[in-house]
């Protein structure tokens, strides 16, 4: 239980592994997902990364106990880690999304070059409603990705939104039946190996060069906001009312 490991030749699959609790992400989970980016960044055996989760959930996001409980408290904390792993990450990464990617599960998908959503996938970014604000650079990349307003309206409202709304948004590369999601980007994962590995390394690079700085900066800005929020009423509130399996109330908030 925890973040699975698969290797497939030269192709890294990084899998959520903690159902009964929809994958919901932990600190140990987020330190072992970082780990592992960084070992596979130097492994020369190592040349594309593919996040998987069930077929039933991709990942239900922070694990609202776990970040009431231990809230992130700089930047060397496992979460920041691994989103600054994702940013920096060199090699190509891949995501094969069904079912529930929340939060989290939808903002690293900003940081891919590949990703596939099953028919049955649905993402929402939640963060205004949890009293916090946006990570992983999502209010800079999304708003650029889909557009201002449709950005914030996925980012203000924390709406669900389907796999085909995701698609249209140019967040997702091909939509499949569920059961076909994970060996199709297994698959392209396993075309990329195949590439010379230079050009591949360069092409990503010389993408992301004129906003890496920003993306940085914009995570850093956007970790400190998230960190601080994470301690004031609002939050407390939404997660506590989570918790407590009832509607929060932020009539005083
Ligand atoms: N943190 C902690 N526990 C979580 C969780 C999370 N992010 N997501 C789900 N769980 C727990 C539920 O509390 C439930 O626990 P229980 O069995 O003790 O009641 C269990 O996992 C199953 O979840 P449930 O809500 O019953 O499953 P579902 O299929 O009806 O819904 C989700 C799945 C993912 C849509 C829903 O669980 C959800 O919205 N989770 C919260 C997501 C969230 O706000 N994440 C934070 C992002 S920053």
């Amino acid at each position: 239980m925890g973040i699975g490991r698969e290797r497939e030749g030269a192709v890294l699959v990084l899998r959520f592994e903690r159902l009964d609790r929809k994958n919901a992400l932990t600190a140990p989970m987020y330190a072992d997902l970082a780990d592992a980016l960084e070992e596979a960044a130097a492994d020369d055996g190592t040349r594309v990364v593919v996040f998987a989760g069930d077929p039933s959930v991709f990942t239900a996001g922070n694990d609202l106990g776990d970040f009431l409980a231990n809230p992130p408290h700089d930047e060397d904390a496992p979460v920041f880690r691994f989103l600054r792993e994702i940013a920096s990450f060199p090699k190509p990464l891949v995501a094969a999304v069904c079912g529930p990617a929340v939060g989290v599960g939808t903002t690293l998908l900003l940081h891919c070059e590949l990703v596939y959503a099953g028919e049955n996938a649905q993402f929402i970014l939640p963060f205004v409603n949890l009293g916090v604000c946006p990570e992983a650079a999502s209010t800079l990349l999304l708003p650029a990705l889909a557009g201002y307003v449709r950005a914030a309206e996925k980012l203000l409202l924390g709406e669900l939104f389907s796999a085909l709304e995701a698609y249209e948004m140019g967040l997702v590369n091909r939509v499949l039946p569920p059961d076909e999601v994970e060996g199709f980007a297994r698959a392209q994962a396993q075309k990329l190996a195949a590439k010379p590995l230079a050009s591949v390394l360069e092409t990503k690079r010389l993408m992301k060069r004129a906003q890496g700085a920003l993306v940085a900066e914009t995570m850093a800005e956007e970790g400190a906001v998230f960190s601080r929020m994470l301690t004031e009423p609002a939050a407390r509130e939404a997660f506590m009312a989570f918790m407590q399996k009832r509607k929060p109330d932020f009539s005083q908030l």
